[in-house]
Parts: structure tokens; sequence; C-alpha cells
């Protein structure tokens, strides 16, 4: 099985010290998870391109962007363009999530197929294939520093059931709550990539909490 990825997550930085909160995590983040938001999809505001372009540019690991964005047909693409690694969009905010996930091949970047707490995994088994990454919400998206809900991990395990007796190359990302406590338990239920917000950002020392979740997240 794969690797265990960490990505710490942006959210929790000290946004006026953006730079410096990305060299934080320095090269101990396998990814750096950037959460877009938009006030529509979720009643939060966080930032846009042009924000997450500088991020891009001062960042020595990929850029793994989060959009809780209304519209993502509209705006994907631009993440793409400004250098994003992966690309992850709301299920609930895309009426063709595979056009969309082949648009942003085409444009060179990963697919990313993001699930909201309420929102059940079944009716995306099926297009698995066009997907690098699904992204399953451990809290109900839109703000950080909320208690990990257990009961979602259930979509985990059918996701990675799907995965692996379909044989596609795919991460599987949790998001929400994950910390040295929680962490075992969603890489037992099957998650390879792991956003970590509070848990990162609220350390003393963020590459120490990074290498921390690692080893529990390889245990
Ligand atoms: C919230 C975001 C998360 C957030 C997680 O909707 O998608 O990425 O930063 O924060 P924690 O790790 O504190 O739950
Ligand atoms: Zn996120």
């Amino acid at each position: 099985s794969n690797r265990p990825l960490i990505a710490p997550s942006l959210l929790s930085a000290d946004f006026a010290r953006l730079a410096s909160e990305v060299e934080r995590v320095g090269d101990d983040a396998d990814w750096l998870h950037v959460d877009v938001m938009d006030n529509h999809f979720v009643p939060n505001l966080t930032m846009g391109p042009p924000i997450v372009k500088a991020i891009a540019d001062v960042s020595r690991v990929p850029l793994d962007c989060h959009l809780m964005i209304e519209d993502p047909k509209r705006w994907a693409l631009g993440y793409a363009e400004l250098g994003a690694y992966n690309v992850s969009f709301h299920a609930e905010a895309c009426d063709d999530p595979v056009g969309l996930a082949r648009d942003l091949r085409a444009a060179g970047t990963k697919a990313g197929l993001a699930i909201d707490r309420d929102t059940p995994i079944e009716p995306y088994l099926g297009m698995l294939g066009e997907f690098d990454t699904v992204l399953i919400m451990t809290i109900k998206a839109g703000f950080g520093g909320q208690a990990f809900i257990p009961e979602l991990l259930d979509k985990v395990r059918l996701l990675r059931n799907a995965r692996d007796s379909g044989h596609v190359e795919l991460r599987i990302e949790v998001d929400g709550g994950i910390a040295v406590d929680t962490i075992a338990a969603a890489a037992e239920a099957g998650a390879d990539a792991f956003v970590a917000g509070t848990a990162v950002y609220g350390a003393d020392d963020p590459a120490e909490a990074i290498r921390r979740l690692r080893a529990l997240a390889e245990a």
C-alpha cells in the first residue's frame, strides 16, 4: 500500500505571515493543503487565485488545493494554471464531476473529488478511474478545529475496497480533525493522505508534529 502522505492545512496558519508559515512545514510536509472557500458553498471565506499563486511560488512542496466553492467548473482550471499539483472540487457543487476531472487532467494537474459530511460515496465509486485523489471530509466542510467524526470512516472503507478491487491508482485523503488521537483510525480504515490543520500549525514545532503524525499513520 501507499506510503502515507501528510498535508498540513494552511487554514490554521497565521495569514499575516504566509511565506514563513509555508516555510515552517519546510520539507517535512508531503503536500501543502490550501483551503479555498467562497462564502457560498461554505459560510466562510479564505483566499482566491492571487494569494494561492503567491503561496505556490514560495512552497517547496506540491500544492493540494481544496476548493470549497460553488461553480468549480468556472474556477478550477485557474488553480491548475497557477501551478497547483492537485485540485479537489466538491461533488455537491458539480453536476459533471467526470467532465471537470478530465479538464483538470488535460491541464496537467491531478484531479480530486471531495465528499462533504452528508454526501454518500456510493454514487461515485464507478468513476474512480477519473480521479487521482478522493477527499473524504471527516467533519462538515467550512472551518478548522472541529471534532473528528469517526462514523465518516465508513466512507473511507467503502472507497478503499472499491479502489483496491478495481485496481485504481488513487490517493484516499481525509480532512478534518486529523490529529495524534485520530490519524491511526483513519489510516486503518484505508486513508493514505492526511490533511491536518490545527494538529500541525497549532503545535509548537510543526515539523515535529508532521513527523509524529506520519509515524502514527505508518504504524
Ligand atoms: C475545513 C478544511 C480543513 C481544515 C482542517 O473545511 O477543509 O482542511 O483546515 O482543519 P483541522 O485539521 O483543524 O480540522
Ligand atoms: Zn481542506
